[in-house]
């Protein structure tokens, strides 16, 4: 498959921010001595470099991390992990990501989300000998579940919903609670904001630490506010970057990234810096 393309560029993550201020494009224009005219054309992807660099410190968003994004200077390298399985569909206009892991020995997996068509899945457990044990939902909006039903016949596997977005097709669980699937734990974490009850599920015993964020995160982005941007900025620091650096992330689009990549390249995380683990 071709490279995924980054799901956002700077200009997004502008507009993001600025929804989250909930500043006007009078107000933002007039705070970075600029005219709406001009805010609109940056806002449509036409860099401005100086204003940029004053927009930037009033919504707490990093210069060169944004500088970087529109200058298309880096991409993730690819990310691999035996018993990791990502899949992309195409949902509408845009691609969106579901993933199914697996433990190698007993062939026992759990399928996160079901993308716009569940037609490779299914045939790569087919072909792989994989029993899917159980579904587990990041979110529910409905590029993510659109073959719930589907999925959930196919296989007879049960699936699962943080209680904050219950619904009669899922199980609810309380965010915290820890599935087993063989020499597998699944840690749930609410990272909440973009989705009442948005779920990052954390993956032990894989050979590095996997986190299915859902559109909590994306490289170098995040799926925005839709409920709250500050409870989505919060509960990012909080239960994702947290995590161990070399945790692979696995978003609900775009392609994959770690923790360590997404100090060093988001600008949402200025407080995050180049070759540096820890907040400065
Ligand atoms: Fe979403």
């Amino acid at each position: 498959m071709a490279q995924l393309p980054l799901e956002d560029n700077f200009n997004d993550i502008i507009a993001k921010a600025q929804k989250g201020f909930k500043l006007s494009d009078m107000a933002l224009a007039a705070a970075t001595r600029t005219t709406v005219d001009d805010l609109n054309k940056l806002k449509s992807g036409e860099m401005n470099e100086p204003l940029v660099r004053r927009i930037g410190p009033i919504m707490n968003l990093d210069v060169g991390k944004l500088l970087e994004l529109g200058n298309k200077s880096w991409y993730p390298p690819e990310h691999k992990v035996p018993g990791l399985v990502m899949f992309t569909t195409t949902y509408q206009d845009m691609t969106v990501n579901n993933y199914l892991v697996y433990d190698q020995l007993t062939q026992k997996a759990v399928v996160f989300d079901t993308g716009a068509d569940i037609t490779e899945l299914v045939k790569h457990c087919l072909a792989n000998r994989l029993k899917i044990k159980f579904i587990f939902l990041t979110h529910t909006h409905v590029d993510h579940i659109a073959e719930l039903e589907r999925l959930k016949q196919k296989s007879g596997a049960p699936a699962y919903v943080c209680e904050l977005e219950a619904f009669a097709g899922a199980e609810p669980f309380k965010a915290g609670k820890v599935f087993d699937l063989s020499n597998m734990e699944i840690e749930t974490r609410l990272t909440c904001g973009h989705a009442k009850g948005g779920i990052t599920y954390v993956i032990h015993g894989l050979q590095k630490p996997v986190a299915i964020v859902g559109d909590a995160i994306f490289c170098c982005s995040m799926g925005g506010g839709m409920v709250s941007y500050v409870d989505a900025l919060r509960t990012n620091r909080q239960q994702i970057f947290s995590l161990p650096d070399n945790t692979i992330l696995c978003p609900g689009h775009g392609p994959l990234t770690t923790v360590a990549e997404q100090k060093v390249h988001n600008p949402f995380f200025p407080e995050y810096k180049q070759n540096a683990s820890r907040p400065a």
